[in-house]
């Protein structure tokens, strides 16, 4: 970082910190602050902290050229990305409410005052929102990217009811950030990050109008839509941590099936007579514990991952050692009558598998994988 301000310099505290992220947006921080500084006329105390991630743009001279006691401009040369960005900007903040918005003029600054009397009415968290009424859309957003933001949003249901959860215009008091826990600033939805980890309640949408860039990019990029899959499972961990256990074990559990029961197929058409039933069934289901134990202990025991993997082997094979003979002998009374041998294999897994699976989670997940302090993410 070029510039960093020091906590115990005598910036005043003001009313509004006003965080803009950016990355070459030159051209549009002219306009966006000549509207800011009309609502700043309207009577409002505001400062505005522009976070650059070094886009060499002209971006620090035109901010030079303006010279408003009032923005500032933090250079990040080291970090980058849009989440993390803000956050950088949120710890220099010095404002009572904190709002967040874009640089392009896709966010009214105008409706700022109308953030802070929901926050002063109650509002833990405001969004400028899209999708309540009053709000819109400006044309010319391609069905794809329409289709892309609807499938997001709907992804974020299981952790808010904001109708608009992927938007960027975000304002929140000082102590609801200050509140947040194990914020983790993975991708673009940094709003959604902040209202699943501050815990909000209230959250208030006021209605905008999106408007479509005019100059520059977007830098909405594949990976910034990957980067977002990678977040919800995150967010889901930290949300719902038994259920993202839990539901992985499960589906793991039935591929497992499915991998026992072409096994023994296998085995059988390749070794047929030369080798005892019994000892193709032992092979069929060691390669399955494994299987299942790999997958296990990336999916559902994600947050154990830095702990021997040697003794978590040992402890999943005693643990399953209950339902795998149940399997065994299961398959082999099945294959003894004149049934084919994969369907044995399936009948006897899911016997086998459905005696296990809650226990085996539950004693797994309490003898073998145990959670550290602190589960963390991914
Ligand atoms: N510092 C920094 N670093 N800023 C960034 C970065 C980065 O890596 N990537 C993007 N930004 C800035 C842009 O310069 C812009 O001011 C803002 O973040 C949003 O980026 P856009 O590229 O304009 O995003 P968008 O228009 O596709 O997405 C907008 O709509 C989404 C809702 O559909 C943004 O408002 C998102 O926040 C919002 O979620
Ligand atoms: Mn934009």
């Amino acid at each position: 970082m070029t510039q960093l301000h020091d906590k115990t310099d005598n910036t005043p505290a003001c009313e509004v910190s006003i965080i803009v992220p950016t990355y070459q947006e030159a051209d549009a921080l002219g306009p966006l602050i000549e509207r800011i500084g009309a609502v700043r006329d309207g009577g409002l105390d505001l400062e505005v902290i522009i976070v650059d991630d070094n886009s060499q743009d002209g971006t620090e001279e035109l901010i030079a050229s303006i010279g408003l006691p009032w923005v500032r401009l933090i250079t990040r040369t080291e970090d980058r990305g849009l989440s993390s960005a803000v956050l950088c900007g949120l710890a220099e903040a010095n404002g009572r409410v904190l709002v967040v918005m874009d640089a392009d003029l896709s966010h009214p600054p105008e409706v700022i005052p109308d953030f802070i009397a929901a926050l002063d009415g109650g509002a833990d968290f405001v969004v400028g929102s899209r999708y309540v009424p009053g709000g819109s859309t400006e044309d010319g957003w391609g069905v794809l990217r329409w289709i892309n933001s609807k499938i997001a949003t709907w992804m974020a249901r299981p952790f808010t009811t904001v109708r608009d959860p992927m938007s960027g215009f975000l304002g929140f008091r000082r102590e609801t950030w200050a509140s947040a826990v194990d914020l983790d600033p993975v991708g673009y939805k940094i709003g959604l990050e902040l209202i699943v980890k501050c815990r909000c309640r209230h959250v208030t949408e006021v209605p905008i109008h999106f408007s479509t860039r005019r100059h520059g990019e977007s830098k909405l990029s594949l990976r910034v839509q990957l980067q977002y899959l990678t977040h919800i499972v995150r967010l889901a961990r930290w949300k719902f941590p038994g259920w993202s256990s839990f539901v992985p074990f499960a589906v793991v559990g039935l591929s497992g099936v499915a991998v026992y029961a072409f096994l023994l197929w296998l085995l059988q058409a390749w070794l047929g007579e030369r080798v005892s039933e019994d000892l193709q069934i032992i092979i069929a289901i060691a390669i399955t514990m494994v299987w299942n134990f790999i997958f296990d202990r990336w999916l559902a025991f994600w947050y154990a991952r830095k702990q021997s993997i040697v003794r978590q082997f040992v402890g999943f094979l005693a643990v399953c050692s209950i339902p795998v003979i149940v399997n065994f002998f299961v398959t082999r009374w099945l294959i003894g009558d004149e049934i084919v041998t994969p369907a044995a294999g399936v009948i006897g897994a899911l016997v086998g598998s459905a005696a296990g699976v809650i226990f085996n989670w539950v004693v797994v997940r309490a003898i073998v994988f145990r959670a550290q302090a602190r589960a963390g993410g991914d």
